[in-house]
């Protein structure tokens, strides 16, 4: 049974190889589960532009979450410019950058401004707009649809 001693790390080094362009939530999983903290090692490049930003969308989206469930506010102006970032920002993949992509990141647009201007509910509105970010995710990133799941308001 010696061998397995190097099976796994081997797979932890495919595993973080595979996942590195989508934040490192599944490789930590997968380092966790092997009880082997000591491999783990941050994105040794520094995160992308792309992947703070999504970061920072996805805590502002938390924040735009508990307005609309209180009923004390709704996504704003400025929530919407941070969504338009996308377009330019460097993703740690150069390679996703494609027309998909972009028609993906279009379509979020759209639903983050008409729960701006469509008041009478938010609640769908909102959710309407988290599965935008699951449907590109979905197709490009697969790492964080269960976190971003938790920005329905249920
Ligand atoms: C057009 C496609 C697209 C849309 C829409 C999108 N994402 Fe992303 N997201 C990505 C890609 C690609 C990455 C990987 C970024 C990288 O590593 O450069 C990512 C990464 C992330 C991450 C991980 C960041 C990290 O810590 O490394 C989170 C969290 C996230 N997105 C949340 C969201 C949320 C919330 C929304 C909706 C408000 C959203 N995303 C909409 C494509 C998308």
């Amino acid at each position: 049974m010696k061998h397995t001693k190097f099976i796994i790390p081997i797979f932890i080094g495919i595993f973080s190889f595979l996942f590195v362009a989508c934040g490192n939530e599944v490789k930590q999983e997968v380092i966790t589960d092997a009880s082997l903290v000591e491999v783990s090692e941050t994105n040794p490049n520094g995160d992308s532009e792309l992947a703070l930003l999504m970061r920072k969308m996805f805590e502002d989206g938390e924040d735009i979450k508990k307005l609309i469930t209180n009923n004390e506010g709704n996504i704003t102006e400025e929530y919407i410019a941070e969504l338009e970032k996308i377009h330019t920002a460097i993703p740690t993949d150069e390679d996703v950058k494609t027309p998909e992509f972009e028609a993906y990141t279009k379509l979020m647009i759209q639903e983050a401004n008409l729960l701006f201007s469509n008041d009478s509910n938010r609640v769908q509105g909102f959710n309407n707009l988290v599965n935008r970010c699951i449907e590109c995710h979905q197709s490009f990133c697969p790492g964080p649809i269960k976190r971003i799941k938790k920005l329905t308001i249920q």
